[in-house]
């Protein structure tokens, strides 16, 4: 059965209780922190060597759909009516969106510490100790635009000139890439200040606290905003059916920089040994409503 993926603000009560319940219970048991553990340990920038596939790199997107998979599947073994809704955060765009209320993914960090203080993920709440971290934080933290080095989110022009690359990625490979798709999506630029920072980047930013970063996934909205950047995949491969999906399709050869670095299209992808090949078409998986 192909199973929908809805966005967040249209969820009923009943549909953001069954999430945030799955999710409450996937920490319970441990799992959850284990989604953080994967994310920080291939949280690998361009600078090292070795193989990176899941950021500055063109699996980028095949990467984190499995990733989302892998979640989505531990979530309905919780609840077989759940899947994880997208955040559409070109509409959504400021803190009194009813993303952040106390029944769904609670609110903005408090002054100081930026602590979380309202809904399911409040540390005080005593169901959401941050417990795989790479700083000493123990709870959530959120800087909802940052007021005091403003950054504001993403626009649907921002998205559109994304979508309007009719190039899935390009040499080398990496966050230094002016166009292409994916890097694009990804959002690395070299220019300096916020402007650093684009699309998928800059909602981490945006949302700041536990949200920068390798341990990105301690804060559940991870989730929600990856869905929206998948969902932008698909509809990338909609509006561009001519292209290649996905490049390179064969790796980079001996002597290339990027050799060894990066996934080519029938390469395995730790840590599941998936290639970017199996993850093109979600339609008999799931769709976006
Ligand atoms: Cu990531
Ligand atoms: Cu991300």
């Amino acid at each position: 059965m192909v199973y929908t993926r809805k966005n967040q603000r249209n969820l009923t009560g009943a549909e953001r209780k069954a999430f945030v319940n799955a999710v409450l219970a996937l920490k319970r048991s441990g799992e959850y922190d284990e989604f953080v553990r994967t994310h920080i340990e291939f949280y690998v920038p361009d600078g090292d060597d070795g193989l990176r596939v899941a950021h500055m790199a063109p699996s980028f997107l095949p990467w984190h759909r499995q990733f989302l998979l892998e979640f989505e599947r531990a979530l309905q073994k919780i609840n077989p009516r759940v899947t994880v809704p997208y955040w559409d955060w070109t509409r959504d765009n400021t803190p009194a969106s009813s993303l952040w209320s106390e029944d769904f993914m609670g609110g903005n960090g408090r002054r100081g510490d930026f602590q979380v203080m309202t809904g399911p993920f409040a540390y005080a709440h005593g169901q959401w100790e941050v417990s795989v971290n790479v700083t000493e934080g123990r709870f959530l933290t959120r800087d909802l635009g940052r007021p005091k080095d403003p950054i504001t989110l993403p626009t649907a022009a921002d998205v559109s000139q994304a979508l309007a690359d009719p190039v899935y990625d390009m040499a080398p490979w990496n966050s230094t890439c002016r166009s292409g798709f994916r890097n694009r999506i990804e959002g690395w630029t070299t220019a300096t200040g916020n402007a650093r920072f684009r699309t998928h980047n800059r909602v981490h930013r945006w949302v700041s606290g536990a949200m920068l970063g390798a341990a990105s996934v301690n804060d559940p909205v991870f989730w929600l905003h990856h869905a929206y950047v998948d969902s932008l995949w698909s509809r990338w491969q909609a509006a561009h059916r001519t292209a290649k999906r996905y490049l390179p399709e064969v790796a980079p050869p001996k002597g290339d920089p990027q050799h060894g670095q990066v996934a080519a299209l029938h390469d395995p992808m730790p840590p599941w040994d998936i290639e970017p090949a199996a993850l093109l078409d979600h339609s008999r998986i799931y769709r976006y409503a």
